[in-house]
């Protein structure tokens, strides 16, 4: 069961360009179902505890700033092996490399304001989700 989810945000660029709705619809025309769904905006100290991991690289300051900047969607997806169908329906991490017609090749704007997360393992699901939702908030 575990391989079946996956946690995903809309990012504060997509909500912003107006591509909430089309993104959804694009996630559900692939086959995802949501377990999970809400909007907010994190805090600076939340985006920095969500990227912890990403503390060391050169681009976490900006990344934290940006996450924190505007509203995002979040959203747990079930599907069978979720993470890896997600992460290629969402594309590369640059949309500049991403394939034709993936969310961020569609609506990204730049390597850093990329328009949607996608995780990238089973573990890093669990916690991703339970993060963001409590076990009330979760179909
Ligand atoms: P995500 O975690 O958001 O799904 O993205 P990802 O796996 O494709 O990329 P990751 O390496 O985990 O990086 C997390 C997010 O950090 C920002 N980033 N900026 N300026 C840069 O060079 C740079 N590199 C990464 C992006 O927002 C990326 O999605
Ligand atoms: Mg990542």
């Amino acid at each position: 069961m575990a391989n079946n989810l996956t946690f995903t945000m809309i990012k504060p660029d997509a909500m912003a360009d107006g591509y909430m709705g089309k993104i959804i619809a694009q996630i559900q025309a692939a086959g995802f179902a949501f377990n999970a769904l809400k909007m907010t905006r994190l805090s600076k100290a939340q985006a920095e505890a969500f990227y912890v991991v990403h503390a060391a690289r050169p681009f976490y300051g900006e990344l934290v700033d940006f996450m924190s900047s505007g509203p995002i969607l979040a959203a747990v997806l079930e599907k069978e092996n979720a993470v890896a169908e997600f992460r290629t329906l969402i594309g590369a991490t640059n949309p500049a490399e991403a394939a034709e017609g993936t969310v961020r090749k569609l609506y990204a704007r730049n390597i850093g304001e990329n328009a949607i997360h996608g995780s990238d393992s089973d573990e890093n699901a669990a916690i991703e989700a339970a993060f963001f939702f409590s076990g009330l908030e979760r179909a």
